[in-house]
């Protein structure tokens, strides 16, 4: 597994203004897109493109453009949602599926109570998007769930990360044989006794939707 964390000032500007407690539910959603757009840009740096022709009104050229089949975009519900947007700015013709997916606050394992997603989805590349990678419980198990359905391409996105979940996901993920990077805007510095991520920003779900 391949961890990326986004150095970039703009990333590292919005993130701080999400992490601040006193943001409001409107600004964390927009910021949350606005930020999503620009580890979109990373995530997508090995989307998969096949050559085409075309014509300019001057010539005809050779160009690049999106292989198929196309790749599919999955948000873990809820808080995924708030990045699906964002997503869909820079892959507008990805096809879009949905797991729902929710953390039991006590004994930290995460169940699937939604799923809406191509029975077959052999020779897909999806990009799985969730703002927390905590425990990375609830990653590990969407991964899983992908890539028994035969995807064989897969980068998860992700606002905030710990190096536990990290470490979890290695781990858990280590027998599959295809490539899985976690892009993220940040590598936190541990998980708390309630598994929140520290110094983090609260729980993602209810400062989007709550
Ligand atoms: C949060 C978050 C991730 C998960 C991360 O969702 O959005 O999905 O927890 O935790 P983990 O890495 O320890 O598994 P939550 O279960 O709170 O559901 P929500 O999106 O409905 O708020």
């Amino acid at each position: 597994m391949r961890t990326l964390v986004v150095d970039h000032p703009l990333v590292a500007h919005k993130l701080t203004v999400l992490r601040d407690k006193d943001t409001d539910s409107p600004t964390f959603r927009s910021l949350a897109d606005e930020l999503v757009t620009l580890l979109a840009y990373e995530a997508t740096r090995d989307v998969r493109v096949e050559p085409t022709r075309i014509e300019t009104p001057v010539a005809p050229a050779t160009g690049t453009r999106l292989a198929t089949p196309r790749p599919l975009v999955v948000p873990i519900l809820r808080a995924g949602l708030g990045m699906l947007d964002g997503m869909m700015r820079l892959l507008p013709t990805a096809e879009v599926g949905f797991l729902g997916m929710v953390r039991n606050e006590e004994t930290l394992e995460a169940t699937t109570y939604a799923e809406r997603l191509p029975e077959d989805l052999s020779g897909r590349q999806c990009y799985v998007v969730d703002p927390m990678l905590a425990t990375g419980g609830t990653l590990a198990a969407a991964i899983r769930f992908l890539v028994d359905r035969g995807a064989d391409h897969i980068t998860a996105v992700t606002l905030l990360a710990a190096p536990e979940g990290c470490a979890r996901l290695e781990q858990e993920l280590a027998d599959l044989q295809i490539p899985v990077t976690v892009v993220t805007a940040a590598m936190d510095e541990k998980l708390n006794e309630k598994g929140y991520i520290v110094p983090g920003l609260g729980d993602a779900g209810d400062r989007l939707y709550g």
